[in-house]
This record gives C-alpha cells, structure tokens and sequence, in this order.
C-alpha cells in the first residue's frame, strides 16, 4: 500500500486524507499540537490512518502534502523529505501570511521558495485553487465532460507525472503549468484561482489570462 505523509491537518490536509484514503492509500498526518490532538481526526478516516510527527510522516510517505500556511514552513523535515515528491498546498496570502517582497516584486515564487528550503525535494505545487471540501464534492469519473481540471507545477516531470496521476485517482484531470516560476498564474485573485468548475480547456485558457500585477 503506497503511504502519503500529510503534514498539516486543516482544511486541506483532513480532505487531502480522506481522498487518498478513498482512492486506496494510507496516511500519516500531522498537525502542530502532537498526534493526541488528532484521535478524533483518526478514529474518523478509520484503519489506513494514523497521526505521527512531521519527520515521521515524512519519513514514511512514499510521496507527501505539505499542507500548511507559508508562515510556518520554515521548520520541515528536510532530512526526511530528501529526493521524494512534495505536494505543497500553499497560497500566498500577504493579510496572514505577511508580506514578502521578493514573491511581490515577481522576482521569485512562494513555490520557488519552498523549493530553495527543500533542495532535495521535488516540490510541486497542487491542489491550491479549489477549495478543500470540494476535492470530495467535485470528484468524477475519467472521461466526463464536464470533469473539473486542477494546475500543478513544478520543475521536475516525474512530480507533475505523479499529481497528474494522483488528480485522477482523485477524480480530476491535470494542466501541468510548469515549471514553478509560472505558478504565479493560479495564485489568489487570478481567473484560474477563481472557484468555479473550469474543465481542462477553461483552466487552460484561464491561466493563459493571467495577469502578473493582479491585487489580492
Ligand atoms: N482551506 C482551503 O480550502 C485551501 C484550499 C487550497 C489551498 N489552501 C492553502 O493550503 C494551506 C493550508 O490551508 P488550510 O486551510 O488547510 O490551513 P489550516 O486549516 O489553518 O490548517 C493548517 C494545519 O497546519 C498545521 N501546522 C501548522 N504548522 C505546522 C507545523 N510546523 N508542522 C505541522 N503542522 C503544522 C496546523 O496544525 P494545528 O491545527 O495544530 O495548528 C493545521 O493542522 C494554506 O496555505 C492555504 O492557503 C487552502
């Protein structure tokens, strides 16, 4: 059985766990007030769960989710997250996460900057532009028309293989818009961040639209 490290159990990382789990992997999630804090988190996903420390799911993913604000990411296991494939969830929100002016000036992006902090790493940034619910509620079948289509990035193709894959067991089809300097375009506040069901074709054209001085 494949293991997803999920680090970072809010919004997105409890709706990341129960989609993976769905679709036949186990997890070991994490939040930042120790595993104790999540018995009711685990009871809940049921046997493929278990709560861990950040180098414990980082240790154990075959590929893990970073799935915590900006601010806080300085303190992962980058040890234990050398050479595998890192999902990172992230939206750059100045209001919480404060300002950085580099990401403002375009000069680099906050996925780059994950990048820089886990050299080792593959990260790829995914799931950002639809809202954590609704990676349950939006799921269809391979093949649908109207089937949503999701952006990840990232400067390594085996990682844009893998969320692609993942997105579809998911129940989603991929728009690679790599490499991570261009993940500028499904940032807060650009037509493809918008919450609305694009399919391959709108997200395609969304993020060919976006616009580099956008205002979040
Ligand atoms: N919410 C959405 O629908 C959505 C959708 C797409 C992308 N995003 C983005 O994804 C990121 C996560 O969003 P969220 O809504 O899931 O946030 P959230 O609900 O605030 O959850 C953050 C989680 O991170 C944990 N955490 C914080 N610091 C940690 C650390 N050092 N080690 C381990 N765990 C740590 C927190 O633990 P505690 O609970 O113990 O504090 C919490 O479980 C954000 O950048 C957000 O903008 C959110």
């Amino acid at each position: 059985m494949t293991t997803i490290g999920i680090i970072g159990a809010g919004e997105v990382g409890n709706h990341i766990a129960r989609a993976a789990i769905a679709s036949g992997y186990r997890v070991v999630i994490v939040n930042s007030r120790g595993t104790e804090t999540l018995a009711k988190m685990i009871e809940e996903l049921g046997p493929h769960a278990q709560a861990g420390t950040s180098a414990e799911a980082a240790a154990a993913g075959d590929i893990v989710v970073v799935a915590v604000p900006m601010k806080l990411i300085n303190d992962m296991p980058e040890k234990e997250l050398a050479g595998k494939v890192v999902i990172d969830t992230n939206n750059y929100m100045p209001w919480r996460d404060g300002q950085y002016p580099t990401i403002d000036r375009g000069e680099i992006t906050e996925h780059e900057i994950r990048q820089a902090q886990l050299p080792a790493s593959k990260i790829v940034k995914a799931f950002t532009h639809i809202q954590a619910p609704r990676i349950l509620l939006w799921a269809k079948v391979s093949g649908s028309a109207d089937r949503v289509a999701l952006a990840a990035s990232s400067n390594f193709p085996e990682a844009i293989k893998l969320v692609t894959n993942l997105y579809d067991q998911f129940g989603f089809d991929a728009v690679d818009n790599s490499p991570l300097s261009e993940s500028w375009r499904t940032r807060p506040g650009q037509p493809a961040w918008r919450q609305e069901r694009h399919t391959r074709a709108e997200l395609e054209a969304n993020l060919a639209r976006a616009h580099r001085n956008t205002r979040r």
